[in-house]
């Protein structure tokens, strides 16, 4: 599978997957990492590894379209196949979508449709639930509302503060991504579009 991967920060779940690849857990090749942020610490993270990176700044483009133009033809030129959001805090337009139909996959901090949008382990926490997680899902043009392919869940505990939960939902997003990531490699994720007016639905195949 070629993979590129879209960033605009700290690039923990980018180096789960790096690391995966290189130890085969992953059948993929990232061809290419891109940023938005110009010095994010995710495309050091990238050229360590050895795997071309490039910086296109949203600030550089007059509307959201024209940025994702940009990113598609960079994608385009390292023949990705599938597009891994990995702390992209970027809102995909159709431009983008429809150059990859079904191919875009995030991952989310919490148990969505719980908390979508920014900070959501602080939303969890604030809100006093006791269960939380992380979901991978296909990507459309709503905030995290795409169509859920897989979720872990993660327990708030007593005496536990914001940092302690990050750290643990963190800890379960990098094991989900790569599975789901191995999983779409091996062909074995299924999208069965919903009857009209229904949601469209995904699941994994079992190895
Ligand atoms: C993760 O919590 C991910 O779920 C969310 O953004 C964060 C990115 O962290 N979409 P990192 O850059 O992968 O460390």
């Amino acid at each position: 599978m070629n993979l590129g991967v879209l960033v605009s920060g700290t690039g923990s779940n980018l180096q789960a997957i790096l690391d995966a690849a290189a130890s085969g857990r992953l059948d993929a090749t990232i061809r290419v990492v891109i940023s938005n942020k110009p010095g994010a610490p995710a495309l050091d993270r990238a050229a360590r590894a050895g795997v071309p990176v490039a910086t296109i700044s949203h600030r550089d483009y007059p509307s959201r379209e024209a940025f994702d133009a940009a990113i598609v033809e960079r994608l385009r030129e390292s023949s990705v196949e599938w597009v891994a959001l990995a702390g992209f805090m970027r809102l995909l337009t159709r431009t983008l979508l429809d150059a990859f139909p079904r191919r875009i996959v995030n991952i989310h901090p919490a148990l969505l449709p719980a908390f979508p949008g920014v900070d959501a382990q602080q939303q969890a926490f604030d809100y006093g639930v006791k269960i939380t997680g992380c979901t991978v899902h296909l990507v459309d043009e709503g905030t995290d509302t795409g169509p859920i392919i897989a979720q872990r869940a993660v327990p708030i505990l007593n005496g536990d503060d914001i940092q302690a939960l990050r750290h643990r939902i963190l800890e379960q997003e990098h094991e989900l991504y790569v599975e789901v990531l191995q999983a779409i490699a091996e062909g074995r994720l299924v999208v069965e579009p919903g009857e009209p007016g229904k949601r469209t639905r995904v699941r994994l195949l079992e190895p």
